[in-house]
C-alpha cells in the first residue's frame, strides 16, 4: 500500500481528491475561527444538529458532502493534540471506514491546536497513522480461508504544510517499517502451535536474513548441549518438536561496534510441563513466543531504516511439554552460566530458557542487552494490558527504554529489582530455585534472569499482558517492536551525534 504526504490544495479541503477524505480534529481546535472554508459549514451544523461533538473518537460519516470534491467525509475528534490521541480517534475513524469497500485512496487531514496553525501534522503523527492504517488494515488468513478479505485500500495520502514535508515522509517511512514488522510478528504469534513450532521461528528468520541482507545462525540440540545449556535442554526434552536456538545480525555499523542484543523467548507452546497449566485459555499459551516473533519484527524494521548500528538478535525456542522424558518438580540442572537451578515448578520454564540465552548473549560484549518475554501472569496482575513490565538495574538504559515506549506508543512501566526480592529464590538443592512463590512475581522472575545478566547493561521487558489480546479481538498486538525498534534508532542517532 502506497503511503505518502502531499501539500494540502491551494483550494483548501475542497480541492482534495480521493474516495474518502478523514479530518482529525482535536477538541482544542473547537470554536476555531480559520477553520477550513469547506469544511467550517459541514461542523457548524453537524454541531447545530447535535450530530458532532468534540469528544474523544467521536465520529461523523457524511455522504457526498457539499462543497467537497471527495465523495466521503469522517471527521473525528481526538482528545488533544497528542500523536497518542491522534492515534487513537484514527484507529476509530479507520475501522469505520474498513467496511467501505468503496474507498481505494484515503486522503487524511489533521486540524490540531487552537492556534491559527492550519491543518498541521508533525512527525509523530504521520507514522502513528501508518500504524493505525496496518492496524485496520490487518487480517489473519493463515489458517482461516473463510476470512473477510482485508479492506482494499491502495493508497493513503496524508495532508500537511509544504514546510512539513521531509518530517512527514520521515515519519511515514518509520511509521511503515515498524508497522511491516509488527506484521511478521503478528503473523508468527496467531499462528497455532502446530504450525509456528521451533523450526518454523528458525525457518521465518532465514528467510528475514535472506530477504533482507542479515546473518543468521541456526543452533540445534548438538550445538546447544556442547554450549552446557543445560537449562534449555531440559525444558525442551519434554517435547518431540526439536529445539531451535536462533541468532540473527543486522550489521549497520563497523565490525568493532559493540552491538545491542535483542533476547526474544520462544516458547512455541505452554502447556506448563508436569506443573500443568489449567485447560482454560491454554490456547492463548500459543502465544509465548511472542518476544522471540517481536525480535524477528524488529529486526524486519531495522533491516528497512538501516540504522548505523549493529544488533543481534538471540532466540532460544523450543515447547514446553509433559511426558516421559519431561523435566519433573525438584530436578536440578546446570545451566550455561555453571549456576545451577532446581526446578520446582516446571511451568517457570520462560527463565529458564532466557537464562542460558542471557549467558550466550556475553560473547558479543554488548553495548546493551534487552531479553523480551511473556514470562509471568503476576506481570499481567500488576500492568494490565496498557502497560509492559520494564525491570532494569541501570537507570539510564531504563530511562531510554521508557522514552523509546512513549515515542512509539508503545509504553513500557518501569518495576524494582531490590535485592530483598532475591531471598524467594533460595534452594536447599541448588544455586537457586526457579520460582519464588506468589508474592511479587514479575519481580522474582526478573531478579531470577539478572542473575544470568550480572555482567552485562541488561533490561527484561514483562510482556504478558502486551504481546496479546483475549476475547472476541484475540489475537497479537506485534508489541513491543515499536518500543525495542525506537530504542535501537535512538541508540544509532545517539552514536551519529557523538561521532
Ligand atoms: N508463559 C507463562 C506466563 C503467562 C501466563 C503469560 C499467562 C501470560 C498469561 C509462563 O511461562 C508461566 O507459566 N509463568 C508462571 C510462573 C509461575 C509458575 C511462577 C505463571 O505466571 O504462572
Ligand atoms: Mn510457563
Ligand atoms: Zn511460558
Amino acid at each position: 500500500m502506497d503511503l505518502r504526504t502531499q501539500p494540502l490544495p491551494a483550494a483548501g479541503l475542497a480541492g482534495v481528491t480521493a474516495d474518502a477524505l478523514l479530518v482529525v480534529l482535536d477538541v482544542a481546535a473547537a470554536g476555531r475561527k480559520d477553520l477550513d472554508a469547506a469544511l467550517a459549514p459541514l461542523l457548524a451544523d453537524a454541531l447545530a444538529q447535535g450530530d458532532f461533538e468534540f469528544k474523544a473518537a467521536r465520529l461523523l460519516y457524511l455522504h457526498r458532502p457539499a462543497g467537497l470534491k471527495v465523495p466521503r467525509l469522517v471527521l473525528v475528534a481526538s482528545a488533544d493534540g497528542s500523536p497518542r490521541a491522534v492515534a487513537t480517534a484514527l484507529g476509530a475513524a479507520l475501522g469505520a471506514l474498513g467496511k467501505s469497500s468503496g474507498v481505494r485512496r484515503l486522503a487524511v487531514a489533521a486540524v490540531l491546536g487552537s492556534a491559527q496553525a492550519g491543518l498541521r501534522a508533525g512527525e509523530a503523527h504521520a507514522e502513528a497513522l501508518a500504524g493505525a492504517v496496518a492496524e485496520a488494515t490487518y487480517v489473519y488468513r493463515h489458517t482461516k480461508p473463510s476470512a473477510p478479505p482485508a479492506p482494499t485500500l491502495a493508497s493513503v495520502t496524508l495532508l500537511g504544510e509544504r514546510a512539513d514535508t521531509p518530517a512527514l515522509q520521515r515519519g511515514l517511512a518509520r511509521g511503515q517499517a515498524i508497522a511491516e514488522g509488527v506484521a511478521l510478528a503478528r503473523e508468527c504469534a496467531n499462528r497455532p502451535a502446530n504450525h509456528c513450532t521451533p523450526s518454523f521461528l528458525a525457518a521465518q528468520a532465514r528467510a528475514l536474513a535472506k530477504a533482507h541482507g542479515l546473518k543468521v545462525e541456526v543452533l540445534e540440540r548438538k550445538d546447544v548441549e556442547k554450549l552446557g545449556m543445560g537449562a534449555l535442554l531440559a525444558v525442551a526434552q519434554g517435547s518431540h518438536e526439536p529445539l531451535r536456538f536462533v541468532v540473527l545480525r543486522y550489521q549497520g555499523a563497523g565490525r568493532g561496534e559493540a552491538p545491542l542484543v535483542l533476547v526474544g523467548k520462544g516458547i512455541t507452546f505452554d502447556t506448563g510441563g508436569i506443573s500443568i497449566k489449567p485447560a482454560a485459555d491454554m490456547d492463548e499459551m500459543k502465544f509465548d513466543m511472542s518476544g522471540a516473533a517481536s525480535v524477528l519484527g524488529t529486526l524486519r524494521a531495522l533491516a528497512q531504516l538501516a540504522p548505523r548500528v549493529n544488533v543481534v538478535g538471540l532466540i532460544p525456542a523450543c515447547e514446553n511439554m509433559p511426558g516421559g522424558r519431561a523435566i519433573k518438580p525438584g530436578d536440578v540442572v546446570t545451566t550455561m552460566s555453571g549456576q545451577t537451578v532446581e526446578i520446582l515448578n516446571t511451568d517457570a520454564e520462560g527463565r529458564l530458557i532466557l537464562a542460558d540465552a542471557l549467558s550466550y548473549a556475553a560473547r558479543f560484549k554488548p553495548a546493551a542487552v534487552v531479553d523480551v518475554a511473556t514470562l509471568t501472569g503476576a506481570c499481567v496482575i500488576a500492568l494490565g494490558h496498557r502497560h509492559s513490565g520494564l525491570f532494569s538495574p541501570d537507570d539510564a538504559l531504563a530511562a531510554e527504554l521508557l522514552a523509546a515506549g512513549e515515542a512509539a506508543l508503545d509504553t513500557a512501566w518501569r518495576m524494582p529489582l531490590d535485592a530483598e526480592y532475591d531471598e524467594a529464590l533460595k534452594s536447599n538443592f541448588a544455586d537457586m530455585a526457579n520460582v519464588g512463590g506468589r508474592a511479587g512475581g514479575a519481580i522474582t522472575a526478573a531478579k531470577f534472569l539478572q542473575r544470568y545478566a550480572r555482567d552485562l547493561p541488561w533490561a527484561h521487558l514483562d510482556i504478558a499482558g502486551t504481546a496479546w489480546r483475549s476475547g472476541p479481538q484475540k489475537g497479537a498486538t506485534g508489541r513491543p517492536v515499536g518500543l525495542l525498534t525506537h530504542f535501537v534508532l535512538a541508540r544509532a542517532a545517539r552514536a551519529r551525534d557523538d561521532a
